[in-house]
Formats: C-alpha cells, sequence, structure tokens
C-alpha cells in the first residue's frame, strides 16, 4: 500500500492565483502534511466551525492502476459545492497546482460531497480525480464556458455540425496514467439544454461529450455514475491501455446520441461490470468516418468488454461502427444482458468507410424484449461529406457469437452485406431466440453474406447452413489473455481526514 504525502497547501499555492479565493476558503489548511497529524486535527476542529464539516471525505481506499503521492481537496482552491457558484476556476486551479508532481508521485484531487457547478476542465497526467459517493459534478449550461476544438481528425468534421467541437467536460490529452473514479459518485451533464439545441437545429458546434481521453495511455474510469450527458459519456480515443470499470450510466431512452462508452481508435480496452440504460448504443466501437478515418488509420483493436448490462430501446448493446474506416478488430464480448434494445449485437458500415470489421467475438448474451437479436447492415449511409471514395469497401469477416438465449424478439437477425462485397465468416452457435407471439413470419433476412450456424433456434437462413448438433461449439473464441488483463491494480488511500 502507498503511504500518502500532503501537500503543505499554504506554502505551495502558485502566488499567481487571486488571493481573495483563498481568504473565502479557509479550508484550503487542510491540505497539509502527514506529518503533521495533530495540527491536521486541530485543523479540522477549526473548520468544524463553519459548519462544513460534513465536505471533508472520510478516510477511503480504493482501486487504482496508480496511486499518488500528494492529495488535495477542491475546496483547498476555492471550490463551493452549492450547486450555484461555477467551480471552473477551482477545477483549473487546482490541477494547474497538482501537475507540478506530475513527475513528482503524481497527485490526486479529491472532490467532497456537494454539488460541484462547473465548465469544463483539463485534467493532467499521473493523476487522480477521485469523486466521493455524495459528489455531484453539474456540467456549466452556459455555453461560453465551453471552448470550442478542432474536429478529430479521423472524423473530419463535428458530428452535429461541419467545423469544431465543444470540448468534452473532463478533457484529457497527451497524457499517461490518469484515474478518474470515486465511490460511485455523480456526473451530471445536464444535456436538456443540449437535447433541445439539437433537436432544434440551434447548435453551432458539435455537442460536448462528459469525459474525452485523447492520444494518451494507461487510463482508468471507474466506479462513477454519469446522468443525463449531452452527447456520449466515454469517449477514449487514439489511447491505449484503457480500463473503463464500475460506471452507471443513465439518460432518457429518447435522449439523442446519448452512447455509452465509445473506444474509438483505441488499442488494448477493458469495459467491464457497466450498468448503461441510454438513447443510443451502449458501448460503440468506433474508428473514424470515411475518407478521413481511412488517412488516419488508427483501428480499435483487443477490446474486451464483460459483464455489461444494456437498456436502449432504440439503439443496441454493442455496436460496431459506423464509423469504423480505421478498422475494428479483436472484440471480445462476454456475459451481457439486454433488456428492452433495439439489437444486441449490430454492424454498420456503408461504402465509402473503406476500413473492415473483423475477429469479432461474443460469448455469453441473454436478452428480453429485443428488435432483432443481430444486425448487420452495409448500407448504412451517413457519410461525412460527400468526398468519400465510392471504392473504399469495407471488409466485414470473422464475427462469432454463441451461447446466446433471447425471449420475446421480434426478428431473430437481419444480416445484410454489400451487394459484390459480401460479410463473410459468420458463424452462430448455440443460440436459441424465442420470437414474440407478434413477430414476423420470416424471422431472418440475409442478403450478401456467408457463414454457417449449428444448434440455432430458429432455424436461420440458408446462407447460414446447419453444421449439425455436433457443431454446437463451432463459433471460436479465443483461449489467450489480451495484454489488458495483465493490467494491475493497487488499493490506494485518500489519507487520514478525519
Ligand atoms: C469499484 O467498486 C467496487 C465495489 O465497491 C469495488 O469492488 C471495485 O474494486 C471498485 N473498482 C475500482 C476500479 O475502483
Ligand atoms: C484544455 O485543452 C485544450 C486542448 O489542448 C485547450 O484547447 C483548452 O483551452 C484547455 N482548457 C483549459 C481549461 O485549459
Ligand atoms: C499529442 O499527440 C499527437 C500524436 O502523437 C500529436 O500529433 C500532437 O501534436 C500532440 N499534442 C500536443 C498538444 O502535444
Ligand atoms: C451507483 O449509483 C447508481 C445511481 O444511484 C446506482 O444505480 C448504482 O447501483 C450504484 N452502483 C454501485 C456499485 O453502488
Ligand atoms: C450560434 O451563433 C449564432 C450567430 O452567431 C448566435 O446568435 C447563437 O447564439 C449561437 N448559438 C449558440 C448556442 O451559441
Ligand atoms: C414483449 O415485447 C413487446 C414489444 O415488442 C412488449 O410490448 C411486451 O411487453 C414484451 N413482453 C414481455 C413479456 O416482456
Ligand atoms: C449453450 O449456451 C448456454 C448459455 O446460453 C450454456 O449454458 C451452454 O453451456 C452452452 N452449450 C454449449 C454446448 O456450449
Amino acid at each position: 500500500m502507498h503511504s500518502l504525502h500532503f501537500v503543505p497547501a499554504t506554502k505551495q499555492i502558485p502566488t499567481g492565483l487571486p488571493t481573495m479565493e483563498f481568504s473565502r476558503s479557509p479550508r484550503r489548511t487542510q491540505v497539509i502534511e502527514m506529518v503533521s497529524a495533530f495540527v491536521l486535527l486541530i485543523l479540522l476542529s477549526i473548520s468544524s466551525v463553519d459548519g462544513q464539516k460534513a465536505c471533508v471525505p472520510e478516510n477511503f481506499e480504493y482501486m487504482a492502476i496508480s496511486c499518488r503521492a500528494h492529495s488535495a481537496l477542491l475546496t483547498d482552491f476555492g471550490g463551493v459545492g452549492d450547486g450555484i457558484t461555477s467551480n471552473t476556476e477551482a477545477f483549473k486551479a487546482a490541477i494547474n497546482h497538482l501537475s507540478q508532481f506530475e513527475s513528482d508521485g503524481g497527485s490526486q484531487l479529491i472532490v467532497p460531497a456537494g454539488r460541484w457547478l462547473t465548465g469544463s476542465f483539463n485534467v493532467t497526467s499521473h493523476f487522480t480525480l477521485f469523486l466521493h459517493k455524495d459528489a455531484v459534478l453539474l456540467a456549466s449550461q452556459d455555453v461560453n464556458e465551453w471552448t470550442v476544438i478542432e474536429p478529430l481528425p479521423s472524423y473530419g468534421r463535428g458530428r452535429d455540425t461541419a467545423g469544431g467541437r465543444y470540448i468534452s467536460l473532463i478533457f484529457g490529452t497527451n497524457l499517461t496514467d490518469v484515474v478518474i473514479t470515486g465511490g460511485n459518485g455523480t456526473i451530471d451533464g445536464q444535456g436538456d439544454l443540449w437535447w433541445g439545441k439539437f433537436h432544434k437545429g440551434e447548435l453551432n458546434y458539435t455537442r460536448p461529450y462528459l469525459i474525452e481521453i485523447m492520444y494518451s495511455e494507461n487510463i482508468q474510469i471507474s466506479n462513477l455514475t454519469l446522468v443525463n450527458s449531452p452527447s456520449w459519456n466515454v469517449h477514449p480515443v487514439y489511447s491505449r491501455n484503457v480500463v473503463v470499470q464500475g460506471i452507471t450510466i443513465l439518460a432518457p431512452v429518447t435522449s439523442p446520441n446519448t452512447d455509452g462508452i465509445n473506444p474509438d481508435s483505441c488499442l488494448n480496452t477493458r469495459i467491464e461490470d457497466c450498468y448503461i440504460v441510454s438513447g443510443d448504443d451502449c458501448v460503440a466501437v468506433k474508428s473514424g468516418w470515411d475518407e478521413y478515418g481511412i488517412a488516419f488509420g488508427m483501428p480499435t483493436k483487443q477490446l474486451v468488454i464483460r459483464r455489461l448490462t444494456c437498456i436502449s430501446p432504440f439503439s443496441a448493446v454493442i455496436a460496431l461502427g459506423s464509423e469504423m474506416s480505421g478498422g475494428i478488430e479483436d472484440v471480445r464480448a462476454e456475459d451481457i444482458v439486454a433488456i428492452n434494445t433495439e439489437s444486441g449485437v449490430r454492424i454498420k458500415t456503408a461504402v465509402g468507410r473503406g476500413g473492415y470489421v473483423k475477429d469479432i467475438y461474443l460469448r455469453g448474451m441473454t436478452m428480453e424484449t429485443m428488435k432483432w437479436a443481430f444486425w448487420m447492415t452495409g448500407n448504412y449511409g451517413s457519410h461525412a461529406d460527400n468526398n468519400y471514395d465510392p471504392n473504399a469497401i469495407p471488409v466485414i469477416q470473422n464475427i462469432n457469437y454463441r451461447d446466446v438465449v433471447a425471449k420475446n424478439v421480434t426478428m431473430a437477425a437481419r444480416l445484410e452485406g454489400i451487394s459484390g462485397d459480401p460479410f463473410t465468416g459468420i458463424c452462430l452457435s448455440n443460440v436459441t431466440i424465442e420470437l414474440a407471439k407478434m413477430s414476423k413470419k420470416a424471422p431472418w433476412t440475409c442478403t450478401d453474406i456467408a457463414g454457417i450456424s449449428s444448434g440455432v433456434i430458429p432455424q436461420p437462413c440458408d446462407l447460414l447452413p446447419d453444421q449439425g448438433p455436433e457443431k454446437i461449439a463451432a463459433c471460436n473464441f479465443p483461449t489467450d489473455s489480451l495484454p489488458i488483463d495483465q493490467l494491475e491494480v493497487q488499493t490506494c488511500s485518500s489519507g487520514k481526514y478525519l
């Protein structure tokens, strides 16, 4: 276990900060050296006099890929958790200050119980943001608090509008070793305002996400509840070694584009123990859009998804695409539960996307009340612009789904490849789909695909010929483990606050 060294804030707070902020905040003194435990006790009893003692989290432990040598509270930097005061400057000051410890054991910023209104802020390397279980970050509804940044190079434009995009609430780029976690604390995107602007066509730029980490490595996002994101929730992009664990994501099922977790051009990612109710795909695996994604050429590769529960009546549990122009390869999904969701796994692509979706493995999925258990289409359309290459034909191959039980399903599957470019190597085995009473007569729609099946009920289409009951375990699931499963976590501590 790591021992903590507390930063003497009075000595180390940068002098450039407005002093007024600190005179309003006597609690800055709570960042003290651990050696001065006696002083700590005195300071805490002083701060309890102003009735804010409840803000100080008790000593706690959490699991993380790295522990930190330095620790601070948001309140040490003028943070006010009243739900009204803006904390944008407090977050900036805190992280700016803590960034000096990047190469000195790293740092953690603890957000105590309270409602902390804030605009976007950037995280730094060797840094942990910890949200107390009763801490709620409230995303600012003042559009001017959201910096506009360049579109993603692999997309060429924003997804809502051409041109730039609002930076995400929590943003990081070119970082290493970042942990965003908490005792299931909450990040509330207050998305209503943005959904309204989206529907009314009033957006000048693409909506912000809640958490976006770009060009980074060794990232952990865990034990948080994310609610009402303006758009996507968690977006690791151009990154490697990413763990997303124990995240609850909640958004109205009719809210636009509130995807849960979107690994995008990422290598070596693990998504585990997540519960997602949303208006779009629960997990959407991506790698860039048409000619921009092809030119950028960074696939999403080596992705593990385990123990995911999804409710998304108008979208998929796991979507591959539609932006997949850099390629999607080696995805392993296990122990998935879907309720009242449009489709289980869906592959979405189009002529002009280029790229590939290959070596996809699903094992163990339970679904109830679905429109389609499986869906794939080569005719998704939705281009970045008209400059896409009509000869950029996506390759879809080696797609394996096994050990699936689905109930109350309207249509078993819709599997539609591209004419002259069939989707090949599709394997379905040990799949039982119980159709809803009102379901269509032909449960399978299959065009331009090739593959096999075994132990599949109802009897699949002719393009997936039955291999007989002895091949019930026909569809492959890799037995080796991916490097991301070797990433170890350790027990870290907040230090002694009480
Ligand atoms: C998340 O919380 C659960 C339950 O409290 C705990 O078992 C798990 O270790 C935590 N995970 C991380 C990565 O903090
Ligand atoms: C965060 O980083 C982005 C990209 O580097 C930058 O445009 C933005 O101004 C930064 N935001 C803050 C609050 O420093
Ligand atoms: C971040 O990394 C990318 C890719 O290596 C690089 O192109 C970019 O210039 C870097 N940005 C910054 C701000 O260092
Ligand atoms: C986290 O909080 C959400 C929302 O209150 C809740 O649904 C979920 O069960 C909690 N998760 C854990 C592990 O306590
Ligand atoms: C978009 O731009 C128009 C024209 O500049 C401006 O009136 C409007 O307030 C802007 N909308 C938002 C949401 O910023
Ligand atoms: C079955 O699915 C339909 C929608 O297709 C839904 O209305 C109905 O409640 C579901 N029945 C059960 C038993 O879940
Ligand atoms: C078929 O799938 C079920 C789960 O749906 C699993 O319990 C069973 O072991 C599988 N059978 C084979 C032969 O793999």
